[in-house]
């Protein structure tokens, strides 16, 4: 347990372990304000022990230029340092899955997606180019003739390459996922409710796409239906950048439908699925499990069965503002944590 006033830091070093397994923030978008204001570069540096193994695992995040990273002293390429972490954090924000946009409920699924199988970095990129170099062809040519259809079609077989392949990852994911986020739910909101989701994609036939085929078919032809629109637009519109899970309670969609309780235990649950999933699957062992400003959240019934259910985990770091908050089984190792520095 990480304790202190609000204010002190604890989020921020539960966020550079996060960082180590992810090279991202679960608060922000881009490294910008993880790097002290004033200063040009900010280190994390972690003693990492996996498999009875020890390593030295460094990322060094630029302000101006590409981060840094070294292994045991060695310099290595910062994506290294995620094969030797493996964290899943849960926190305040991860409301926005159950909550917000479709594009939060991608991230959440394409982060998991990428800790299962680090091998699927390359094909998110290969696709984020062929669309981003498909979107600027269609942009380009917006309100003229249309882009030349030839190129399209070059792109289009591109898109599709790494698309098929994102999507049937995406799928074999939300089917894996699925009955451990309904188990969890129940585990921790304690109620019999039904937990389901399921991908809403653009080449589905219930979204107007064709009825049968390979993914890879279905995808083209969904491109070749949505063509028109698409150069009128000047925006490609289908595709995995385009899905959304949806996410339901008792058969209603939990955005719009479940109450703030149901919300953030669904949250929890998504995140807790998570750690189910990847245990016991990742070369770096168990994922460290990390509960920001949690317990606040929970009446005292779902405080219990969660403090119960993560017991189990390996390493789990919670922080706290309040040290009341937390159950007692949890209270085993308490780190103060003042002005951002650990306390003696
Ligand atoms: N890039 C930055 N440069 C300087 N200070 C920053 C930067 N980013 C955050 N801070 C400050 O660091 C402090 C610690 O923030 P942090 O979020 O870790 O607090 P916390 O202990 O988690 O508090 P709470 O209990 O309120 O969640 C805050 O005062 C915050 O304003
Ligand atoms: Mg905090």
């Amino acid at each position: 347990m990480l304790a202190g006033t609000n204010g002190q830091g604890k989020t921020n070093l539960v966020e550079a372990v996060g960082y180590l397994s992810t090279l991202g923030s679960h608060r922000v978008t881009g490294d910008a304000a993880l790097i002290r204001a004033g200063e040009e570069s900010a280190i994390i540096r972690a003693t990492v022990v996996a498999g009875g193994r020890e390593s030295l695992a460094e990322v060094q995040v630029n302000r101006a230029g590409p981060n840094r990273a070294q292994l045991n002293r060695k310099p290595v390429r910062p994506r290294e340092i995620t094969r030797t972490v493996s964290s899943v954090l849960f926190a305040p924000e991860d409301l926005a899955i159950v909550r917000g946009e479709p594009s939060a409920r991608r991230r959440f699924l394409d982060e998991l997606l990428v800790a299962r199988s680090p091998r699927l970095t390359g094909v998110l990129g290969d696709y984020d180019k062929a669309l981003r170099q498909r979107n600027g062809l269609l942009k380009a040519s917006r309100g003229r003739f249309g882009p030349d259809p030839a190129s399209l079609d070059a792109w289009d077989e591109r898109l599709v390459a790494a698309g098929a392949e994102w999507l049937d990852a995406r799928d074999a994911l939300v089917a894996d996922l699925a009955p451990l986020v309904a188990e969890q739910y129940r585990l921790v909101a304690g109620a019999d409710q039904q937990v389901g989701m399921h991908t809403v994609r653009g080449i589905d036939p219930e979204e107007g796409g064709p009825a049968d085929g390979t993914t890879a078919e279905r995808f083209l032809a969904a491109l070749q239906t949505a063509r028109q629109r698409e150069v009128e637009r000047g925006v490609t519109l289908v595709g995995p950048h385009r899905d959304d899970l949806l996410l339901t309670v008792n058969g209603l969609p939990a955005r719009g439908y479940a109450s703030h309780g149901e919300s953030w235990s669904l949250a929890l649950a998504l995140r807790l699925g998570a750690v189910e999933l990847l245990r016991g699957t990742l070369p770096s062992g168990d994922p460290i499990v990390i509960l920001d400003d949690v317990f606040a959240e929970l009446d005292e019934a779902r405080r219990t069965r969660l403090a119960t259910q993560v017991g189990r985990y390996e390493q789990v770091l919670i922080t706290a503002a309040v040290e009341g908050d937390i159950p007692g089984p949890l209270h085993r190792h308490v780190t103060r944590i003042q002005a951002g520095t650990v306390l003696p």
